[in-house]
Parts: C-alpha cells; structure tokens; sequence
C-alpha cells in the first residue's frame, strides 16, 4: 500500500507532480478489464473482447463480470418496474432527456430496495434487469402509450425492444444489439465508472454509485458521441460533400465525433467488432455507406492535422449505425449506452467494496496565501 505525503518544500509550494485529468495516472487496481490503448486491444478478465461479441451473450458476460466464471448459458432478462417508478417517470415532462429520465427512475428505483452493504451480486443483476424496462417504460410514456410488461422468455436486449416498441424483435435484430451491449459493457477506469468507484468507497448504495455514473455518463464528452455522429453525417449529406465539410468543422475548431480517445492511440478494437456487426445487418441504415466512406477522409484528415496525436475511429462511430439499425431513436442512444455499462459500472461496485479504501486524493492549492481578512 502507499501512502500520500505531503511534499511542500520550504517555500510551502506542493512539489509533487500533478496531471490535469489524471491522465496517466493509476487510480486503482482492477481484474475486470484491460485497456490496451498502445495496441487497441481490450479483454474482459482476460478474454478478447472479439470473441466476445463473436461467441457470447451479454447475459453471459454480465456474469462473467459479476462472478468472474464463464457460463455461455447465464440468462439475463429484464426485470419489473414498481408502480412508484412509473409514478415517478409520468411525473416527469414529455420533453425530458432519457438520460434523466433514466438517472432518475435508477434513484427511485434504490428507494424502494433495501441495499445493505457489502453490495451483492444478486443486487447487481437487479439493477441490471430494472434499467432497460424502466427506459422502455419512460420512452412509451413520453408518447402517451402505456408500458408493457416484461417477458422473462426474453433476453434482456429482446425484452428492451419488446417493451419499447410493442414487437419481438427478430434475431438479427437482437443479436446486432447483444452485440451492442457486449462492447459497452465494460472499459476501465472511465469517467462514469470511476464516479462509480467514489460513491461506492464511502460505503454508500449500489444504485447511489450507478445513478451518478448516469450522471457522469451524460457529458457529451463520454456517452453523447454516437448520436453527434448520426448529427454529422445528416450534415455532410454525401461523401462528395464529406471532406469539404469535415475540413470546415476542424478549421472552425470542432471535435469530429467517433474519433479519438483519452486511451486508445490505436483502432478501438470495439469499433472494428461493431464495424462487422453493422455490416451484416439486415435493416442497415441507408447511410453505413456513407460512414465507411466518411471513416477514411476523417482518419486522413485527422492525421494531416494532428500529426503527432494519432487520432483514430472509436466505439462510437459503428455504435451510431449499430443502434439506428436496430430502430432506436437518436435521443435513446446515450441512456442505451448506460444499460449496457450496468454490467461494468455494478462489477466494479463489487471490486470496489471487496477491497474498500476511502478514494481522496489531494488537491494542489494554486489560490491566494494566508492572509487576513480586510478590516
Ligand atoms: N476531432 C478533432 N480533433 C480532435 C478530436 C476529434 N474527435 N479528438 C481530439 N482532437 C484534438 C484536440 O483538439 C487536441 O488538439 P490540440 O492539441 O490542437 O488542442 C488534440 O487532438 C488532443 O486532444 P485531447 O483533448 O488531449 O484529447 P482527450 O484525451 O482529452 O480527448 C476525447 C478524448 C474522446 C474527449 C476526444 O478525442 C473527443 O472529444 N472526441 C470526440 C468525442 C467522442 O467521440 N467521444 C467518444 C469517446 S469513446
């Protein structure tokens, strides 16, 4: 174990090295997953997270997650909203955002549970199983429609869909989200998930640590991107007006979504198993072309500009196409995006709690020094 020093030197000034974002530096110790930004490569407790996609389910690596035991036939479906939560999503406005829609169905959720610490596993799959018929359920309400039921013979993705739009998805369908939700469900010591950690190593709730990671997952620097992407691509219309557009959205200063990464320096290894996904779609929206095209300008464009930066496609690039495809609307994307972390987000609940210290880092004092108050 270490321990933090105070290191001022003698003029009191705090020597010790700081990293705005504390980029490079290690907050924690996990066995979930590995992010491997030099190489673009990610594996979840060892596993590659292509055969993943290519060989399991979400329930099974939700499992997988949680216990940390393979079990290709776990089953995960989803789960029941009690009459206060859809009390509470009636209540809100029609205009609400899924996100805090979402946020706070989880909150209303947690008051009715009783969440005794340590946190479980059986509290975790719970969570797991509430979020997308509690979004389903708000997505409907908003509409003037009433929420269906959950079916307990449907996977969690099959019921998400049942619940949203009324029919079984088919099994391209659901599979092409299974898919979706395989990738989403774990990475590291992002930002929603560290929030995640925080809460929970103050020996607070499991739904306090997931309602906040919602929160922190809400930033359009972390769950907004696909949506953006949907957003740019509409703008560029053809993939003859693509790179004139691109170049004018880098010259007036703007992020091209889909690209870049706080860790990869590679090809994200999500998007190339999303990429294949959305290819073998049967409902493809009409524009995957376009963004294949799209893709290879913007990857030029990006090099010529940051030569020393290498800026790449990430998971959200094929994530937009993935979730069109399977028919969900632009402003669903962000809050689909946190079902599928409800796998990590709950996993590192439990590692958190498992081995708890108190997260509290320092804080490097640049303010005035002592002084006294004016007379
Ligand atoms: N488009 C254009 N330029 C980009 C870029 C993008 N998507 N991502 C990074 N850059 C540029 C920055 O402007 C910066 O340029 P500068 O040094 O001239 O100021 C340089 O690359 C370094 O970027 P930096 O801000 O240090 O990267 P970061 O690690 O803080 O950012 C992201 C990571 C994900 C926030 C960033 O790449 C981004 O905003 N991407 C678009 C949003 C997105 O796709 N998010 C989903 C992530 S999974």
């Amino acid at each position: 174990m270490t321990t933090s020093t105070s290191a001022a030197s003698p003029s009191g000034a705090d020597e010790r090295p700081y990293s705005p974002g504390l980029e490079g530096v290690l907050a924690g110790e996990t066995a979930l997953s590995k992010v491997d930004g030099a190489n673009g490569r990610l594996v979840y407790r060892g596993y590659r997270i292509g055969d993943l996609v290519e060989r399991g389910t979400y329930a099974a690596v939700a499992n997988l997650l949680w216990t940390g035991d393979w079990d290709p036939a776990a089953r995960l479906a989803t789960g029941p909203v009690p009459d206060v939560v859809l009390t509470t999503l009636r209540a809100l406005p029609t205009t609400a955002k899924p996100m805090d829609a979402l946020r706070t169905a989880v909150s209303a959720w947690g008051a009715t549970q009783t969440l005794d610490w340590p946190p479980t596993a059986e509290q975790a799959r719970a969570l797991t199983a509430f979020s997308p018929s509690a979004l389903a359920a708000f997505a409907r309400i908003r509409e003037g429609k009433d929420p269906i039921e959950p079916d307990p013979s449907l996977s969690l993705v099959e019921g998400f869909l049942y619940q949203l739009k009324g029919e079984k998805p088919d099994a391209a369908t659901a599979r092409a989200l299974d898919a979706y939700f395989i990738v989403g469900a774990e990475h590291g010591f992002n930002a929603s998930t560290f929030t995640a950690r925080v809460i929970t190593s103050t020996k607070s709730d499991i739904v306090s640590a997931v309602a906040g990671a919602i929160g922190t997952m809400k930033g359009p620097l972390h769950g907004g991107a696909p949506s953006e992407v949907v957003d740019q691509l509409a703008k560029m219309g053809t993939v003859e007006h693509a790179e004139e557009w691109l170049r004018g959205a880098l010259d007036r200063g703007e992020r091209l979504m889909g690209f870049g990464h706080r860790v990869y320096r590679a090809y994200d290894p999500r998007a190339a198993a999303l990429r294949k996904v959305a290819e073998g779609m049967e409902h493809k929206p009409e524009w995957l072309e376009l963004a294949i095209q799209v893709e290879d300008v913007a990857l030029r464009l990006l090099a010529e500009r940051h030569p020393d930066r290498p800026l790449k496609t990430n998971v959200e690039f094929y994530a937009a196409p993935v979730l069109m495809g399977v028919g969900l609307s632009p402003d669903l994307f962000p809050a689909t995006f946190s079902l599928a972390r409800d796998a990590g987000w709950t996993a590192h609940v439990l590692e958190q709690a498992a081995s708890n210290r108190l997260i509290r880092p320092d804080v490097k004092y640049v303010g005035e020094e002592e002084r006294d108050l004016p007379a």
